[in-house]
């Protein structure tokens, strides 16, 4: 990883441990989507650092960017808290990810969590890393055998198709796996895939920032991202991820037979 690029990643990472313990004052983006004044603390700094370290691409931010995501074919996806629920609550499941991709591909992703000092990093064709040693998914064969992670939308609030399709899914799977985990960090969810503590991961709704630099750190260690036809995943197109040491299939199989609407 490049030093520079490194450095500018713990930097912003000493922002998130200054304000970690202390007591959040709290916006809402909606009932349960939380903001604190340190993300965009966070996404500030990285935005005008990054920038600088890669002039032609144009950065897309949690914080900062429209839903649109911009039309350019070179892009730096920044989440800058990715967990903020687990930080309002000093949960330490928290990290800075960093995706940045050419024509839809990515190229390098970084995912760090300053709290645990645990800092993930992939580059194409060059593997998966955590704190420099090389990491690769789990060999595990069986989803019986498998650890599964995954997430909840926001929308859930609503109870309405998006509950019904996580609740249905989730009851689908819970038996057929040794257990499910709920992280709170979708970037640390792929990022502890890349590294086979986890076997599978799924989710329904996430954006770019959260899986930029995870697909790549899974690709990197030996895994496959899908969405909920089995196909590869396309970043900001699809709305199921589906990632897998490769092994696990049946997974894959029990995502899709759950119709989404
Ligand atoms: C959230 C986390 C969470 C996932 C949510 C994301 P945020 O990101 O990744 O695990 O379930 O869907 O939005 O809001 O903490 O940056
Ligand atoms: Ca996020
Ligand atoms: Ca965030």
């Amino acid at each position: 990883m490049n030093r520079e690029f490194e450095k500018i990643v713990r930097e912003a990472g000493e922002i998130i441990k200054r304000g970690f313990s202390e007591e959040k004052d709290i916006d809402f983006k909606s009932r349960v989507d939380l903001v604190t004044k340190f993300d965009l603390e966070v996404e500030l700094f990285l935005k005008s650092r990054v920038q600088k370290l890669y002039p032609d691409f144009e950065i897309v931010g949690e914080e900062t960017s429209s839903e649109s995501f911009g039309t350019a074919s070179k892009k730096i996806y920044i989440d800058p808290i990715d967990g903020t629920t687990n930080f309002v609550h000093s949960l330490p499941f928290v990290a800075i990810s960093i995706g940045i991709w050419e024509d839809g591909e990515p190229l390098e992703g970084v995912v760090y969590n300053p709290i645990l000092d645990e800092l993930f990093y992939a580059k194409r064709n060059s593997g998966a890393f955590l704190n420099g040693k090389k990491i690769s998914v789990s060999s595990r064969d069986s989803l019986q055998d498998g650890l599964i992670s995954t997430g909840f939308p926001y929308t859930k609030v609503e109870k309405g198709d998006d509950y019904e399709w996580t609740v249905k899914v989730f009851s689908e799977i819970l038996p057929k796996c040794r257990d499910v985990r709920r992280y709170g960090s979708a970037s640390l969810d792929l990022a502890y895939l890349s590294k086979g503590t986890f076997d599978g991961y799924y989710e329904l709704n996430l954006q770019p920032w959260d899986v930029s630099a995870g697909i790549l750190l899974v690709e990197e260690a030996g895994g496959e991202i899908r969405n909920h036809s089995g196909e590869k995943y396309k970043i900001e197109v699809d709305r199921v991820i589906v990632a897998t040491n490769g092994k696990v299939g049946e997974l894959n199989s029990i995502v899709s037979s759950v119709e989404l609407r």
